[in-house]
């Protein structure tokens, strides 16, 4: 059986996770898979890495803002603290309802739910919690995650569906350093499989001092600072179609990837 890998992006802000994933996304999809890419970003802005025509960016929604789905599927409204609400409400429709789809690759957005210091128990937090956590089971296409900063929606129930944290880092001491408390955080909740994606690297000693400050992760590839990835989002392109020498980066990775998971399973 084909396996059908679930893999997330991560890292510090501004270092790239949205490119890659996107181009990720768009590798496997031309490759003949199914793929479904999910924005975690609060602020998302996948659909635009993905290059979406206008006409599909209007009919897509972040489920954190669809209050009447939240109200539907909770029992409460969203914001509401301290009432009743389902915990576990039906989730399993939204991936196909919410979503587009633009050449080969699904697109879904979760949005962000206010979590505050202790994490919030409220409907839509509920609601994007369950429907993560189904995301994770389900097998029907290659699932990345464009995650933002932190790891707190991948709970230990679900770190062994995770077949592979790729954490992009951009040669800084900053984004190493994020990557070292991502790397922490992940092993807490069981998560082993971890790289490191560099981006945005301009030399040869660049790509050294990332290897040699690493925290114990190894290094995946690496993507150079290309000028054409700017202008491709200003043009509403996809990076996948407008840079090729990422693109050819991105198909390593893919193939590094299949290699790598044939060994261990
Ligand atoms: N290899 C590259 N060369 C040049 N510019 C790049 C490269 N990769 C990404 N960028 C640019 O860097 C910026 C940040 O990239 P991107 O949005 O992918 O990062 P991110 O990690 O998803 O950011 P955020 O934390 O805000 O979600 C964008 O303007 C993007 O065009
Ligand atoms: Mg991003």
């Amino acid at each position: 059986m084909r396996h059908l890998y679930k893999l997330v992006f991560i890292g510090d802000g501004g270092v790239g996770k949205t490119t890659v994933t996107a181009l990720l996304a768009q590798v496997y999809a031309s490759s003949g898979q199914d793929v479904l890419a999910v924005d975690v970003d609060p602020a998302p802005c996948l659909a635009d890495a993905l290059g979406l025509p206008p006409e599909l960016r209007r009919e897509l929604h972040p489920i954190s803002e669809m209050e009447d789905l939240i109200y539907d599927r909770t029992g409460a409204k969203p914001g509401t603290t301290g009432g009743f609400f389902t915990i576990n409400p039906r989730v399993d429709d939204l991936p196909e309802r919410f979503s587009v789809k633009h050449r080969g690759v699904r697109l879904l957005e979760m949005g962000g739910v206010e979590t505050g210091g202790t994490g919030c128990i409220c409907p839509e937090s509920a609601l994007l919690k369950t429907l993560f956590t189904h995301l994770l089971f389900r097998n029907d296409e290659i699932l990345l995650l464009d995650m933002y900063a932190g790891v707190e929606h991948l709970g230990r129930a679900t770190a062994d569906f995770v077949d592979a944290m790729l954490i992009v880092v951009e040669p800084t001491r900053r984004s190493l350093g994020t990557a070292e408390q991502i790397k922490k955080l992940a092993t807490d909740i069981g998560l082993k499989q971890m790289w490191l994606v560099a981006n945005k690297v301009k030399s040869r000693e660049d790509v050294e001092f990332i290897t040699a400050n690493s925290p114990g992760i190894p290094l995946l590839d690496q993507f150079y600072s290309n000028p054409d990835v700017i202008e491709a989002d200003r043009r509403g392109l996809a990076v996948y179609d407008y840079v090729p020498s990422l693109r050819e980066v991105a198909e390593r990775i893919a193939a590094k990837l299949s290699e790598e998971f044939q060994m261990s399973h």
